[in-house]
C-alpha cells in the first residue's frame, strides 16, 4: 500500500498569496499534478494540517475544488491555522472527521496498516498540545489493537528539531504522548507536520518524522534565536509504502521539472 503524504498546503481565498509572496494555491496544484503522474498511484493521500492559511470557509471551499483532482481518499487533519467547525463544515462527506468532537481524532480501520490520528491543535495559538482527553483516546485505541501495525499523524512534531522559531511553537505535552507511544511497539511511524521540512528522529521507540510543504519551507537555521522566516527551496512531499514484511519505507518526491532521467548504463555498460 502506498500513502502519500501532503502537509501545510496554506491554501488561500483565490487570487490571495500567503505572507504577500507564496501562491498556495498554484503549488497545490502542482503538486496535485505531481501525484497524479506518479508511476504508481497513491492508495491514500493524507493531509498533516495546516491545509488553510486562516481557517475561513472560503479557503475551505477553495482547498476542496484543489484536492478534488486526487480522486482518492484523502485524511484530513487540522494544524494551527485551521479552524476545527469550518473545516468539519467545508468536507461533510468526510464522516471520519467527527469520530471524536472536539477534536479531530479518528482511526482508520479498513486498510492493511492502522491509522490513528491526533488533534493537536489549541484554538488562535500557534503552538499545539495534547491534553489528558486526547491522549486518553489515542492510549484505549492503541490498546485495544496492539498487535496491528500503527502508523500515528499529526501536526506539531513531538520533538526538538532545533529550528528554535518553530521549537518555540512546538507541541505542549510531548512527554505525555512519548509516554504512551513507548508502551506500543506497533506504532510503526509517528508522521507529523507544521516544520515545512522533511525531518527524521528515533523517538519514543519508534520513528518521527515531518513533511516538506508543497509551497514555502521553513528556512535551515538551526539556532535558538533563527528568525522566523522561510524559503521557496524546491516543494515536495511524503510517499509511504508499507508492506508488512519491511514496515513503512519513506520517500520525499520534489515537485518541479527537472533534468533527466538520464541512463546509467549503455550497450557497453556502465557508460565511461
Ligand atoms: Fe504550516
Ligand atoms: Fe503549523
Amino acid at each position: 500500500m502506498l500513502i502519500c503524504q501532503i502537509s501545510d498546503l496554506h491554501i488561500k481565498t483565490p487570487g490571495k498569496l500567503s505572507y504577500r509572496v507564496v501562491d498556495t494555491s498554484g503549488l497545490l496544484k502542482r503538486c496535485v499534478d505531481h501525484i497524479r503522474a506518479l508511476k504508481q498511484q497513491p492508495d491514500i493521500v493524507i493531509v498533516t494540517g495546516d491545509l488553510t492559511d486562516f481557517g475561513r470557509p472560503d479557503e475551505y471551499a477553495h482547498l476542496r475544488e484543489l484536492l478534488a483532482p486526487l480522486a482518492r481518499p484523502v485524511y484530513l487533519i487540522p494544524g494551527n491555522h485551521d479552524h476545527r467547525e469550518n473545516m468539519v463544515a467545508a468536507f461533510p462527506d468526510h464522516r471520519y472527521l467527527t469520530q471524536n468532537m472536539p477534536f479531530i481524532q479518528y482511526a482508520i480501520e479498513d486498510l492493511p496498516v492502522r491509522i490513528l490520528a491526533i488533534d493537536t491543535v489549541i484554538p488562535e495559538e500557534s503552538g499545539g498540545e495534547l491534553c489528558e482527553a486526547r491522549l486518553g483516546w489515542l492510549a484505549r485505541k492503541l490498546a485495544e489493537a496492539p498487535a496491528r501495525p500503527t502508523i500515528i499523524i499529526m501536526h506539531h512534531p513531538p520533538f526538538k528539531t532545533f529550528i528554535g522559531h518553530m521549537d518555540d511553537i512546538g507541541l505542549a505535552n510531548a512527554e505525555g504522548l512519548k509516554a504512551i507511544v513507548e508502551r506500543h511497539p506497533q506504532v510503526e511511524r509517528v508522521l507529523c507536520g507544521h516544520l515545512h521540512r522533511p525531518i527524521q528522529v528515533r523517538w519514543a521507540g519508534t520513528l518521527a518524522s515531518t513533511a516538506p510543504s508543497p509551497a514555502h519551507q521553513v528556512a535551515l537555521d538551526l539556532s535558538a534565536d533563527a528568525p522566523s522566516e522561510f524559503v521557496m527551496e524546491p516543494p515536495g512531499y511524503q510517499l509511504h509504502q508499507w508492506h508488512p514484511d519491511t514496515g513503512l519505507v519513506s520517500h520525499t518526491a520534489f515537485i518541479g521539472k527537472f533534468d533527466g532521467p538520464y541512463p546509467f548504463y549503455d550497450g557497453e555498460g556502465l557508460i565511461d
